[in-house]
């Protein structure tokens, strides 16, 4: 019998208050009483017995629009989690043969999602300075078959961030060519100043968000997108949740929303300081780097390539032997994966100090191994 391949979630969720969970960008630092109180007297007044208002609770859409700084009549989804919409309007608007320009490293999922609708990805290669799409590159290599660009704006898994006129610029790109623009904006809070592309292209601009990052809402599964009445009503043809989504998600995100500027920079600012720890942590060793710092985003890349330790291995000696959970880069990037871990650190101090005792002794416990291995290697060649 050969034996089951080793499940890092797993064996993570199974040990879930005993895991610094730095492994999928999750938000940690939301104070419970932001939307705690909001759940509890939903879950008294047994909120969860009803089907919710199917388009979504009254007044949500508007919380929704009011955070993104649009007008109260835009066209709405609201989904469990951006994902949904994500499938949603990519099975609507993806027609065979149709490409999709991105980039690799990229949140892969919506890749995926592209190719189930018959469509092809260009995965534009930006692991290297200045680790973003750019205009110039975009507009290189547009064809007449190209219908979309996606842009993750700040991106997963690198953390670079768009000024306003690379947006702009960008947007344009789309515009001129005739194309749609899915700006995928999940990670915007964290960014010092984040531009939505809709701005310049409103016509066939798609904004997917969610609250599973900004309000440490991610298992309640709630996100959407915003964008023109007729292509969300095409990507509404797509829904299969006719009933509404969780009541209980639905409220929290409404809690969230709309308290978030109170709270929400003392989020970003400890952010920012466990991102400037695991800095030190990593300058302090030899051939590691950060690709992108600061991050825009609530994660960043570790490259790790030059010292022959693998991510997978990486992760599996940190979440087995200190009980810390960060991610191998394979499932960002079929090319650059193998080179990289991805952490991030919207998280409590003391995960962050954990990951910084574990990670320098981690990786040189690889080291030795690989080295021993290479020099076991060498000796056993004829
Ligand atoms: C770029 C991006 N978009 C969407 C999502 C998923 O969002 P949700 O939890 O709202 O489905 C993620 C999750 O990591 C993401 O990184």
């Amino acid at each position: 019998m050969t034996e089951a391949p080793f499940d890092a979630f797993r064996y993570a969720h199974e040990r879930r208050t005993q895991v610094a969970w730095l492994s999928q960008n999750t938000n940690h630092l939301v104070p419970p009483e932001v939307v705690q109180p909001a759940l509890i007297s939903a879950i008294r007044d047994r909120l969860y017995e009803g089907y919710p208002y199917a388009p979504g609770q009254p007044g949500l859409k508007e919380t929704v629009l009011a955070d993104l700084g649009l007008s109260p009549t835009t066209a709405t989804i609201i989904s469990a989690g951006a994902t949904e919409a994500l499938y949603m309007s990519l099975r609507a608007l993806i027609r065979p043969g149709d490409v999709v320009l991105a980039s690799d490293p990229s949140y892969l999922i919506i890749h995926k999602f592209i190719q189930l609708a018959g469509g092809t990805v260009r995965e534009l290669d930006i692991y290297a300075p200045p680790y973003k799409l750019t205009a110039d590159r975009l507009n290189e290599a547009v064809t007449p078959q190209t219908r979309m660009i996606l842009l993750i704006d700040p991106l997963n898994p690198l953390g670079s961030g768009y000024a306003p006129d690379e947006v702009r610029a960008i947007a344009d790109v789309a515009k001129d060519r005739r194309l749609l623009l899915l700006h995928d904006v999940t990670y915007r809070d964290f960014a010092d100043r984040h531009t939505l592309a809709c701005g310049f292209y409103p016509e066939r601009t798609l904004t997917a968000w969610s609250v599973s990052k900004n309000c440490g809402l991610a298992g309640l599964r709630l996100g959407g997108m915003v964008g023109p009445d007729d292509l969300i009503q095409q990507a509404l043809k797509y829904n299969t949740n006719d009933l509404g989504v969780n009541v209980l998600a639905q409220v929290a995100a409404a809690a969230g929303l709309s308290t978030k500027p109170q709270w929400f920079p003392a989020v970003r600012a400890q952010t920012r300081a466990n991102q400037d720890r695991i800095r030190e942590v990593v300058e302090a060793i030899p051939e590691v780097h950060l690709p992108v710092f600061p991050s825009q985003a609530n994660m960043f890349v570790i490259d790790i390539s030059a010292t022959g330790v693998s991510p997978p291995d990486l992760q599996k000696e940190l979440l087995l032997t200190h009980g810390v959970f960060v991610r191998a880069g394979n499932y960002l990037s079929a090319t650059y994966g193998g080179r990289f871990v991805r952490v991030s650190f919207s998280n409590p101090p003391a995960d962050i100090e954990r990951f910084a005792q574990a990670f320098p002794v981690a990786l040189a416990k690889l080291r030795k191994a690989a080295s021993s291995a290479r020099v076991a290697t060498a000796h056993a060649t004829p």
